[in-house]
């Protein structure tokens, strides 16, 4: 589903991205992320009656792009070279928000404290060094199609991204499972706990940042380094031991999903890795090129499709390839063991 947004919602939509930059300076700024369901209410009424039937018909090509938002080039600065380290010129906060209210229409977006330092949104670039690693900054190798954070119960039901610039025209890789056809057998042996998904390598110590985890950027309190050593322990848990899973979920005559091959392991009976193997054919065969253009909003519903992303050469010229990364949860409650408090984002 696409949306193209016209020349007068364009300038509705920068006028108020103008007002709340000025009132809360970030879209990481906790007065704004409190706020940010009932700002989105200031956006065009088409495009909330949009995003709304996106959220509770669950269409099922389960994509959307808004388009037609101007991203101004010389405006946003060079792509950075880490996510860890924006240059002072990078002047993204009216997209960054606009990403926050637009995932806001749909659920509550969320942070990890073991991804990207705890920031609700995230930058999605090449990183020298990571060109061969299963990353979103990674960029020779094909970043193979996945349920986003599937291994983790707390998954967002939504994942958001907003292209800022694409010189390449790099595909980003999409599927719906809707696409795919699987026999009654077939669905009842993938909605049985076979399977097992391990955690991917965005959240092993090894990519954590310099700083907090708690997104804020301020300093981490004894409370927050204690949590966020538990929350490191429990995703080396999840690596050394993973549960067993069922890969469907939901209605069996429109399922759920929830898989990850790259980190899977083989499974024990034949019968469910037959299956299996079956699925990822099904949807190796439904997968379609999405090149996102400037100003691309696109949200993927997490349980419904699976994304992932062509390779391509780097430049690190500071033009490379250049998104920005939401999580949306339908309920953050479901998570709240897992956060310091009921109005956190960040999940331990
Ligand atoms: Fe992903």
């Amino acid at each position: 589903m696409k949306i193209v947004l016209e020349a007068g919602e364009v300038a509705e939509i920068q006028a108020l991205l103008a007002d709340l930059k000025r009132q809360y300076g970030s879209a990481e700024s906790e007065a704004f992320l409190d706020e940010a369901d009932v700002l989105a209410h200031d956006l065009p009424r088409r495009l909330r009656r949009e995003m709304r039937r996106f959220r509770l018909h669950e269409p099922e090509d389960a994509i959307l792009v808004v388009s037609g938002y101007h991203v101004d080039q010389e405006k946003i600065g060079r792509t950075p070279a880490h996510w860890k380290t924006h240059y002072p010129e990078n002047d993204i906060v009216e997209e960054d928000m606009l990403l926050v209210l637009l995932g806001s229409l749909l659920g509550e977006p969320i942070a990890w404290s073991t991804q990207q330092d705890g920031r609700v949104v995230h930058d999605i670039l090449p990183i020298k060094g990571h060109e061969h690693e299963q990353l979103g900054s990674g960029s020779e190798e094909l970043l193979t199609w996945h349920v986003e954070d599937a291994f983790h119960p707390y998954r967002g039901d939504y994942l958001g991204m907003l292209c800022l610039r694409n010189p390449d025209r790099v595909p980003t890789t999409f599927a719906a499972v809707s696409k795919v056809k699987l026999t009654e057998d077939q669905v009842a042996v993938l909605a049985s706990p076979h399977f097992t998904i391990r955690p991917d390598e965005s959240h092993l110590p090894k990519n954590r940042g310099n700083g907090n985890g708690n997104g804020n950027g301020s300093h981490a309190s004894a409370e927050e380094e204690a949590v966020r050593a538990r929350a490191y322990a429990k995703i080396e848990r999840m690596w050394s031991s993973p549960e067993r899973i069922p890969v469907l979920f939901g209605d069996p005559r429109a399922p759920y999903i929830r898989l990850d091959p790259y980190f899977m392991d083989p499974v024990e009976d034949p019968a469910a890795q037959a299956a299996l193997d079956a699925f990822t054919k099904e949807i190796d065969g439904a997968l379609e090129d999405q090149v996102l253009e400037p100003g691309d909003y696109c949200f993927i519903d997490n349980f419904q499709a699976v994304h992932g992303r062509k390779p391509f050469k780097a430049r690190y010229d500071g033009r490379d390839r250049w998104m920005k990364r939401i999580n949306v949860v339908r309920d953050l409650r479901k998570s709240r063991e897992s956060r310091l408090t009921a109005a956190s984002r960040v999940l331990y």
